[in-house]
């Protein structure tokens, strides 16, 4: 498992103001959607791409164009939706797909509630959105869901990580072709599980408590 923690002093910046507990949820998910352009800039080095020809004012010349099947997008939901816009505004001919996994509060164990992807994921690249990897078990999830549809290399998005779950995470990942690109990795996670100094809970922020 390959990770790459970002370091910019934009992203430290926006994540600092992410982090405050008086920021307000839509400049929390303002925010989000900015973290996330800065992310996938470095997520999406790897896209496949394949050469084409074309023509400008002036001559014939090469270019590159994103190579078929299209990426897909797969956000986790619900906070994962948070991170959706700010992915498409980088890649916007990719296919989106859903996962609703929550994390059980007392276990913290993850159960997927919803699923919207194509049945056959092979050779896609799929890019998943979740702004928190605390335990690693939704993430984990997702992933084995992923490959047990046939893809082939999974990219993950965090904002935030905690050394306990990027741990379990490369366990759970073995060999498997796996990125992740994150805003920063935290200290530690508390004894409810939740990522210390954190953001708190990133659904809440996003979108209340309901
Ligand atoms: C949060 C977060 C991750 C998960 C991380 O979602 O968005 O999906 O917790 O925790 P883990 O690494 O220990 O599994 P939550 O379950 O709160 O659901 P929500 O997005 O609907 O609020
Ligand atoms: N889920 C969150 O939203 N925040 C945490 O710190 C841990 C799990």
């Amino acid at each position: 498992m390959r990770v790459h923690v970002a370091d910019h002093p934009l992203i430290t910046h926006k994540l600092t103001v992410l982090r405050d507990q008086r920021t307000t949820s839509p400049v929390f998910r303002q925010l989000t959607e900015e973290l996330v352009t800065l992310l996938a800039y470095e997520a999406t080095r790897g896209v496949r791409i394949e050469p084409i020809e074309i023509q400008t004012p002036v001559t014939t010349t090469m270019g590159v164009r994103i190579s078929e099947p299209r990426p897909i997008v797969v956000p986790i939901l619900r906070a994962g939706l948070g991170m959706l816009e700010g992915m498409v505004k980088l890649l916007p001919t990719a296919e989106v797909g859903f996962l609703g996994i929550v994390r059980n509060e007392e276990t913290l164990e993850p159960s997927t509630y919803a699923e919207r992807l194509p049945d056959d994921l092979s050779d896609r690249q799929c890019f998943v959105l979740d702004p928190m990897l605390a335990t690693g078990g939704s993430l984990g999830a997702a992933i084995d869901y992923l490959f047990d549809r046939g893809a082939v290399d999974v990219t993950a998005i965090c904002i935030l990580a905690a050394p306990e779950g990027l741990e379990a995470l490369k366990k759970l990942v073995g060999d498997r072709d796996v990125t992740l690109v994150l805003g920063a990795v935290d200290e530690r996670l508390n004894e409810h599980g939740y990522i210390v100094p954190g953001l708190g809970d990133a659904g809440d922020r996003l979108y209340g408590t309901a």
